[in-house]
């Protein structure tokens, strides 16, 4: 499965602005779940799916990667979770702390780079990812330590923006790589989770995002998809024009 490591670009680089930081929450990642879904499904729904699929105990030792402001390990640790949250970007770590600080939770934000964890083979109850496998420029790589990192069954979550299927969206996809994004397939992704040792359970894509969670372990057997609880979707006429529930046979 190929997957060169990439080039940063624009999208890298303006990840370190105070700006950036600032506003990329609540101007973009609230939102955004909603507006690539056409207002099918929202953050909270996304919030609430990625704990559910992590069905953590109290106490778990979680690692958000590329947390940014640490949407994610806020939540998580909100949950009772202790959370490791991992950035290159030392202005969104700052962000990620002026949150949790209001927010009167408990995160541990780290500045590192997720290709090489700093943590032991085997010693991490979870991970998650939200949106940040765009922007790593050796995905493949990340999944991989990722694998070294958990422990055997753990769960990852992950949420991405999947290569386009139809023009408009791969022509503005061609745009973005320019600026340092990737979107691979899911097909890929799951490839690289597999030969790292990550056992896909479930994955639904709604429009161009893909929820998706693993498993640490190879002898752990696919858990079949199911359809969306009543009340996470729309009336059945979206849910005909994306058809996004996906099973994994393998
Ligand atoms: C799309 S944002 C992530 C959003 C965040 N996970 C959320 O759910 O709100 C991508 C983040 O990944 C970080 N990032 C990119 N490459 C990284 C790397 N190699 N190691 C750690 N963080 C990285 C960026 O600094 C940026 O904050």
């Amino acid at each position: 499965v190929s997957a060169p490591r990439r080039r940063g670009g624009p999208a890298q680089w303006s990840n370190q602005l105070r700006l950036t930081a600032r506003l990329y929450e609540p101007l973009w990642r609230r939102r955004s779940i909603a507006i690539l879904t056409r207002g099918s499904f929202t953050t909270e729904r996304e919030l609430a799916l990625m704990q559910r699929r992590l069905a953590l105990t109290p106490g778990a030792h979680v690692i958000d990667l590329g947390c940014s402001a640490g949407l994610y390990a806020r939540t998580l640790a909100r949950a009772g979770a202790q959370v490791t949250a991992l950035d290159v970007s030392a202005a969104f770590l700052r962000e990620g702390e002026r949150l949790a600080a209001i927010e009167g939770v408990a995160v541990r934000f780290v500045r590192h780079d997720v290709h090489a964890l700093p943590f032991a083979d085997s010693s991490v109850d979870a991970a998650v990812s939200g949106g940040s496998l765009n922007e790593f420029l050796d995905p493949r790589a990340v999944l991989r330590e990722t694998a070294r990192v958990l422990r055997e069954g753990a769960p990852l979550w992950l949420m991405y923006v999947a290569a386009a299927e139809r023009w408009p969206g791969r022509v503005l996809q061609a745009l973005l790589r320019l600026s340092g994004l990737g979107f691979p397939t899911s097909a890929e992704v799951d490839a690289w989770a597999i030969e790292a040792g990550l056992q896909p359970e479930r994955s639904e894509r709604r429009g161009p995002l893909v929820f998706a969670s693993y498993r640490r372990g190879s002898g752990i057997a696919p858990v079949a998809a199911t359809s969306p609880s009543p009340g996470w979707d729309r009336p059945a006429i979206r849910r005909r024009r994306f058809n996004w529930e996906r099973r994994h046979s393998s």
